[in-house]
């Protein structure tokens, strides 16, 4: 008997659990500040409507309908499209052995704050901590390894046990220390500068990387792409309705990264930094913000503790991809096939630690192990795996017999014939003309 979340609320923070992570708390304000802000904004927006929300669907819908995994949910409609749930499987473990690095990075930083060592306003002193971090692979190794174990043990425990009940109390906790420190980070003096940043759009900005970023930022954070929504649908029971949890993950998700935004982009500007530092935004600037606050220690860590949450909510999901493809398709036990994937994982994801230390400086083409990771979890993976998803449910599971799943918990999809043009027509060619852009960009970062 497949394992089912015990409610749909269950199902929704998990779900939530999974679309809220680094991708909102980390990448989605320094790719913000990257891009131009406001305007960046309001296309993300614009593409959770339009393709995030419809598409949320399409997932949940496909891992229901087939109570597989994802490389099971495509082989068992059509064998010739086997090869995208293998896609799907791939690509959770490079993206994991990406994120398990940066998850590394936020408990060796929720560490420091914990001694009371990273709360300085000296720039300086804070580009150090993190300097020192990337050139001690100890350091790197060990957090990693840290965070795989946690991801593991909790997918160890299977779906009730382990990744509901875990998302269900880090993801309450989460929203609750999102609030505090948003509420401190906007009664800062000059915090208007950054909500004017965040939401006064200058279209001047916007070009096809614009577009691109926010595209590929979208999957990210909306964990589609790669099946984690399929495989968390396919422990759907027949009884919940879809279309609600459908349009509250995005909802919920985009909120987090919002709010995140708010949190970070105006005290950034409070303190005088630049929002478009990049990558290290939250490590090196975030702590002079907290430590130009009254409790800043305090506030450092609980923000820490957030972003470990959030991270873990995330990573579960992503191991939870191969974890149910070894279950499904190669009838191993549980504990084994998170004995196995972690191992792969790993083996994949220290030198990717590795490749930043400089100790063992691995390039694929101009890339370091690492850069080449993210680049194509952010702008390559999700978004192939996107476009031939909807090609998929467009043209081969037919979005008649989808609209069925979705109907048979007795609701009417109102909207039916809206999401079918969508599902074959639209996103299919909005997502494939920005995918050109994002092929172009990478093999150009990788050659040129
Ligand atoms: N959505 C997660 C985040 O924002 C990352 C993720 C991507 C999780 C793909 C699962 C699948 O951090």
């Amino acid at each position: 008997m497949r394992e089912n979340w015990t409610s749909k609320a269950g199902f929704i923070l998990a779900a939530t659990g999974s679309a809220v992570g680094l991708g909102n708390l980390w990448k989605f304000p320094y790719t913000v500040g990257m891009n131009g802000g406001g305007a960046f904004v309001l296309i993300y927006l614009f593409l959770v409507f339009v393709i995030g929300i419809p598409l949320m669907l399409t997932a949940i819908t496909l891992g229901r309908k087939t109570q597989l995994s994802v490389y099971g949910a495509y082989k068992s409609i059509d064998r010739r499209w086997t090869f995208v749930g293998a896609l799907g499987v791939i690509c959770s473990f490079i993206v994991l052995a990406f994120y398990s690095t940066v998850g590394g990075w936020t408990l060796y930083y929720f560490k420091t704050a914990l001694f009371g060592d990273l709360v300085t306003t000296d720039s300086e002193a804070l580009q150090k901590i993190f300097h020192d971090l990337m050139t001690s692979p100890g350091n790197l190794i060990f957090y990693q390894t840290i965070f795989l174990l946690a991801t593991a043990l909790i997918v160890l425990k299977g779906i009730q046990q382990g990744i509901e009940k875990y998302s269900k109390w880090m993801m309450s906790s989460l929203f609750i220390l999102l609030l505090m420190i948003t509420v401190r980070s906007l009664t800062l003096p000059g915090s208007m500068e950054g909500i004017k940043y965040l939401f006064i759009p200058d279209f001047s900005m916007v070009t096809p990387t614009v577009l691109k970023n926010a595209l590929g930022q979208m999957f990210f954070s909306l964990s589609i792409g790669m099946g984690s929504m399929i495989t968390y649908g396919s422990y759907l029971s027949k009884k919940i309705n879809l279309l609600h949890s459908a349009v509250m993950i995005p909802i919920l998700d985009t909120s987090v990264a919002l709010i995140a935004g708010l949190a970070i982009i105006p005290a950034v500007f409070a303190f005088g930094f630049e929002p478009s530092e990049g990558p290290s935004l939250m490590f090196i600037t975030l702590p002079a913000v907290f430590a130009s606050m009254p409790m800043g220690t305090l506030f450092a860590i609980l923000f820490f503790i957030l972003v470990i949450f959030a991270a873990i909510t995330s990573s579960i999901s992503m191991l939870e991809i191969a974890v149910s493809y070894f279950v499904d398709e190669r009838k191993t036990s549980r504990n084994h096939a998170t004995i196995i994937t972690t191992g792969i994982i790993y083996v994949l994801g220290i030198p990717a630690s590795l490749s930043l230390s400089g100790y063992y400086p691995i390039n694929v083409g101009h890339l370091s192990l690492f850069d080449l990771y993210d680049q194509l979890s952010s702008n390559i993976l999700l978004t192939t795996g996107a476009f031939f998803m909807t090609i998929f449910v467009g043209w081969v599971l037919k979005p008649k017999n989808a609209i069925a799943e979705i109907e048979s918990s007795s609701i009417h999809f109102r909207l039916a014939p809206i999401w079918s043009v969508l599902v074959r027509y639209v996103l299919p060619i909005a997502i494939l003309t920005i995918l050109i852009e994002s092929y172009r960009n990478f093999f150009q970062a990788l050659f040129h």
